[in-house]
């Protein structure tokens, strides 16, 4: 199967943004997953997990969503800052309706954020939250000068402003968020965004408008021509089921070909949505200043047996690794459109990178993938082209390869291809242009059988390995995908 890079052709620059993460309060993702307080035996520093911290700093991760989801909209942010004992303790109502202690708020989110160096997206609550409340979260994390909200903070022991860049204003305001109709959400998301105020012009912010399930068009079309000019992006949530049943989705381990394939095919769905979208968008805004941030996507499976329901408690396999490939190849392509993804959810709910126990934690194969994948943070997208055939059941069938490709400022080329297929291994030729005299091509394969996982028994049974048999020609190499696997070549520049 050939494939071809064509270092001529550009959709512009990966951002880096598109490797972000999402953390909402929500069963053990917060509590036990990032942060277990200073108190605990955990190793921790300031309360955060040190292993888990460790872990998801090598990841680069550039941009971390909080506090919902659906939390957000029952948030009120005062309730999480000053003395801890002081904090209300409140239920979690969308999430098992398990008690909220606050002591995880904003000083500990962007404490978090500190540690992993990354920015901070925050979503404001909308649903039952007021206009005031939010502009004043604004003005506490971003005033340098005096003002109330800047005192309340530095009495809450931080001097500086944090400069909070992204703000989400409100989250499925169609859903969970208020049950809004599109042309309210769009009044509403006008009145919020005039009193989210810049309190420095070397820090202005970005506002995020709540934006559609999946398909809804329509809500795409009316958020962005009323509220367009009044936000930098608007949001598009997808999650990847087995089944069309939210009541039976299907296991995330020991599941059969059948739910293999159907859970593939519908993740190729996320490039028809991210170009539909982009297409409305654009009716209100020719010009293309709107970006689309795909703040939820990730798939979504019945919780593993003896789970608490509410908490979204997730195994991941192979699969799993296969559809992270599949959607960070598809925003790669359409950077020109997609500034901003987060995966659901960073620990413990939802396809998640790490998963602990007590003091435990493991790796998941869709970890594995965004370290293989980060290379292309911040690099220029090339347009690529490869030659598939069809594989997978009668119902549900998939290109065999999956393929992105981008140049990083040092001249390294990363290639990343997906082998779809669960019993097929794929030779592949790898052709380019444009792209210079290349020197070596080293690669690195994720692979296993299609349910095969990380436990904390075993937790390296699926781990990226030295790609072998990688043999280079004039202009490209040749190389054997296994069945069911992900790889990552870098391809350097010539010394
Ligand atoms: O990620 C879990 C939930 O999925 C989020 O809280 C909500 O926004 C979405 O429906």
């Amino acid at each position: 199967m050939r494939i071809i890079i064509n270092g001529n052709r550009s959709k512009g620059t990966i951002s880096k943004n598109i490797y972000g993460h999402f953390a909402e309060h929500l069963g053990r993702c917060i509590y036990g997953g990032l942060y277990v307080g200073e108190d605990s035996d955990i190793p921790n520093v300031n309360g955060m997990r040190t292993d888990v911290v460790e872990a998801l700093k090598d990841l680069n991760i550039p941009v971390l969503r909080w506090p919902g989801g659906c939390f957000a909209d029952t948030y009120h942010w005062q309730d999480g800052i000053g003395p801890k004992e002081n904090r209300k303790t409140i239920v979690n109502t969308n999430w098992g309706g398990v008690t909220e202690d606050n002591s995880f708020g904003t000083h500990e989110f962007l404490e978090l954020c500190r540690q992993l160096g990354c920015e901070a997206y925050i979503s404001g609550n909308v649903g039952s939250g007021t206009v005031q409340e939010f502009s004043d979260w604004v003005e506490y994390c971003n005033m340098g000068g005096i003002s109330p909200m800047a005192s309340k903070r530095r009495e809450n022991g931080r001097e500086e402003p944090w400069n909070v860049k992204y703000w989400g204003i409100g989250n499925e305001a169609w859903g969970c968020g208020g049950n809004m109709r599109p042309e309210f959400y769009g009044d509403l998301c006008r009145q919020y965004s005039t009193y989210l105020r810049n309190y420095s012009d070397d820090h202005r912010i970005f506002k995020i408008a709540s934006g559609a399930n999946v398909d809804d068009y329509k809500w795409t079309e009316t958020v962005a021509r009323q509220a367009g000019r009044f936000v930098d992006a608007l949001s598009l949530h997808y999650y990847t089921l087995p089944s069309d049943d939210w009541g039976h989705k299907g296991a995330a381990t020991g599941f059969t070909e059948e739910e293999y394939y159907s859970v593939l095919r519908k993740t190729l769905y996320m490039k028809t949505l991210v170009e539909n979208h982009a297409n409305v968008m654009r009716l209100a805004d020719p010009k293309g200043r709107l970006g689309l941030v795909v703040d939820e996507w990730g798939t979504w499976y019945d919780v593993e047996p003896g789970t608490v329901p509410g908490f979204l408690y997730q195994q991941n396999t192979m699969r799993d690794a296969l559809v992270a490939a599949i959607n960070l190849n598809i925003f790669n392509d359409h950077c020109d459109t997609v500034v901003m993804a987060n995966i659901a959810q960073t620990v413990n709910v939802l396809q998640a990178m790490v998963l602990t126990e007590g003091e435990k934690m493991v790796l998941t194969p869709s970890y594995h993938v965004f370290h293989m994948y980060k290379g292309h943070q911040g690099a220029k997208q090339l347009e690529t082209y490869a030659e598939t055939h069809l594989v997978g059941t009668d119902k549900d069938k998939a290109p065999n390869l999956h393929v992105s490709a981008s140049e990083a400022k040092d001249g390294t080329v990363l290639l990343t291809v997906a082998n779809l297929s669960g019993t097929e291994a794929s030779p592949i030729e790898v052709m380019w242009s444009g792209i210079g005299v290349r020197g070596s091509v080293e690669g690195t394969v994720l692979t296993g059988a299609t349910g095969d996982f990380n436990s904390f028994d075993a937790p390296e049974t699926v781990r990226p390995q030295t790609m072998q048999g990688i043999c280079t020609t004039a202009d490209g190499f040749s190389a054997v995908l296994p069945a069911c696997s992900v790889a990552a070549f870098t391809i350097r520049a010539e010394q």
